[in-house]
């Protein structure tokens, strides 16, 4: 992989992707960010060797190169799910590119169904802290501690000095920010009402299919990370409805002008 991930970096940086400070991965539904960059380079992930490519329709699938409130960013427009039968090694790749390129940061977004049911669609929760519920790691593999450390701590997996700039922001955005753990699960399906049962008894307020191995990638590479997900659905297991995809997009799109203050507050805050 050590080797991918030095030839990934080459392209990139022969393409004009000169040393970014800043990674943000957009989730479901939550890619309009891009609107507000000064872009300078984006290329197909289907163009950039050893990428895995993208196949969910409504992804772009892009990573882009720009500014963003002054400072030099490179975004993944759609990310890759475990869902879509990619490994974890190959869902968390990309962060590991953005690392070599130059990142002290990375900002993560996601589609997610609200567990905690004083949580309401269409509002936003940072995360503060998750569950693995995807039955494995991206770093069981061999070689990965050539890569940094294999017991990677979690103790505090989500930067909290940025947490409390995002804290701050939304307060003076007037943006309901809640807070909250985020499980994960593989998907594609949704949760049954057993599992959403389940999902709150373990001390989950949200649920969705990504986003950790990203997280559990970015402290590996001791990356600083914070992440935001945007609750499309109530999982009220006494009252469920059933959910389509089309609902989950629509209700992020709906989020997504608070989501985009809060990341460009934040960025111009670093
Ligand atoms: N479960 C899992 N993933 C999701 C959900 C959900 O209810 N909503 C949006 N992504």
């Amino acid at each position: 992989m050590i080797n991918q991930i030095e030839k990934t970096t080459e392209y990139l940086i022969e393409k004009g992707f000169d040393k970014p400070e800043i990674g943000i991965i957009l989730g479901t539904g939550l890619g309009q960010l891009i609107n507000e960059i000064d872009i300078i380079k984006e290329i197909s992930y289907n163009h950039i060797p050893y990428f895995p490519t993208a196949t969910v329709e409504f992804h772009k699938g892009k990573l882009i190169f720009g500014m963003l409130e002054g400072k030099k960013v490179v975004v993944m427009q759609g990310r890759f799910h475990l869902y879509e039968g990619y490994t974890l090694q190959d869902v968390t790749y990309p962060v590991r590119i953005m690392e070599k390129l130059g990142i002290h940061t990375l900002l993560v977004s996601n589609a997610a169904g609200a567990i905690n049911l004083n949580f309401k669609k269409g509002d936003i929760m940072l995360i503060e802290d998750h569950i693995n519920l995807q039955g494995s790691s991206p770093l069981a593999f061999n070689g990965v501690e050539k890569m940094g450390e294999r017991f990677v701590d979690m103790s505090a997996p989500y930067n909290a000095e940025i947490n409390t700039k995002f804290k701050n922001i939304a307060k003076a955005h007037n943006i309901n920010l809640h807070q909250g753990v985020y499980s994960s699960v593989v998907g594609p399906q949704l949760e049954t009402r057993a599992e959403y049962r389940m999902l709150k008894i373990i001390g989950a307020d949200a649920v969705g299919m990504s986003t950790v191995p990203e997280i559990i990638v970015a402290n590996h590479l001791k990356l600083k990370v914070a992440a935001v997900s945007v609750l499309t659905d109530e999982c009220d297991p006494d009252h469920l409805e059933p959910v389509n995809i089309e609902d989950i997009i629509a209700m992020a799109h709906k989020a997504e002008p608070d989501m985009i203050t809060l990341f460009k507050e934040l960025i111009k805050s670093l």
